[in-house]
């Protein structure tokens, strides 16, 4: 077991309820299955981050998928501290059985302990820093329960531990590292440029279609080449020579997308089947 999962197994067992950040844009691309069994027994709730870059309408469709599979969910975009008071409120319904349990104990005013997960660049570090500065409040370690932790107080009741789990993030398929490094969970140099321009530019062309003509006044029914070629020239990606940069046209089209400058696209719907 690598040393980041053993130390995240341990910070598990600290907490009430892991909050497992996924990117809005491709939810189900960006999960780890791993946490299912990491986190067992402890409450979940999935918060569908970068919801200003994602499809609204697709957004709902992933609220209810999740709902369905018995999580608490939200979107958000977590650079914004406004957001801050639904996520505490969720937190607590989550728990809600557990306060009560604790409440027949007669434990009374014992915070929930939460804790971020997620693969990387899906916005931990903005989540946290975004309830640290709204918050002001660093709750101190606490010797002997949680030595070493730094929790950060989100309301009266509920307290996050500042250092996130960071999850792997998991590809079988070819399909799911594609959506990974389109959303910038994977480097690049797993997956070639030119490459991923060939299938970000198919998937919209079928699942957006006009967005690309829009934007930079191409064909959108000729070969992908083509199209790739015809934005290079439209944009003037030249290389030293004047001639046609292809990989930088698909380095731009790419870099469209992960601005958001392309607009709101949801690269993945949830699988009605299941
Ligand atoms: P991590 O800890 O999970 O690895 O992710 P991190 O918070 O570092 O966020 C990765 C990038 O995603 C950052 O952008 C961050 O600003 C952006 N981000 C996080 N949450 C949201 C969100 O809800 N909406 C949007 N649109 N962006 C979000 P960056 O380009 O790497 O850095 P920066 O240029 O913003 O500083």
């Amino acid at each position: 077991m690598t040393k980041a999962k053993r130390m995240m197994q341990e910070d598990i067992k600290l907490i009430d309820i892991v909050i497992e950040l996924l990117d809005a844009r491709a939810p189900l691309s960006s999960k780890n299955p791993d946490i299912d069994n990491l986190a067992a027994n402890k409450s979940r709730m999935v918060i569908l981050n970068k919801a200003d870059m994602a499809d609204a309408r697709k957004t709902a469709k992933w609220e209810e998928y999740f709902k369905a599979k018995g999580f608490f969910v939200l979107s958000m975009d977590s650079r914004k501290n406004s957001g801050m008071k639904p996520v505490s409120d969720t937190i607590r319904e989550a728990c809600k059985e557990k306060i009560a349990r604790d409440r027949k104990r007669g434990i009374i005013n014992r915070p929930i302990r939460a804790m971020i997960v997620g693969i990387p660049n899906v916005g931990k570090s903005t989540f946290i820093n975004s309830y640290a500065k709204k918050s002001c409040t660093k709750v101190g370690n606490k010797p002997g329960v949680t030595k070493g932790k730094q929790w950060i107080r989100l309301s009266k009741s509920v307290e996050l531990l500042d250092t996130p789990g960071i999850l792997w993030p998991k590809f079988e398929d070819q399909s799911v590292g594609l959506k990974l490094a389109l959303i910038g969970s994977i480097k690049d140099e797993i997956l070639n440029v030119d490459e991923l321009a060939v299938e970000l530019i198919k998937f919209l062309i079928d699942s957006y279609p006009g967005l690309l003509s829009e934007r930079y006044d191409v064909n959108e029914s000729g070969d992908i080449t083509d199209i790739i070629i015809e934005i290079a020239k439209n944009r003037k990606c030249v290389s030293k020579g004047a001639e046609v940069d292809y990989s930088k046209a698909a380095a731009l089209v790419i870099d469209d997308f992960r601005s958001g400058k392309l607009g709101k696209i949801t690269l993945e719907i949830p699988n009605s089947q299941e």
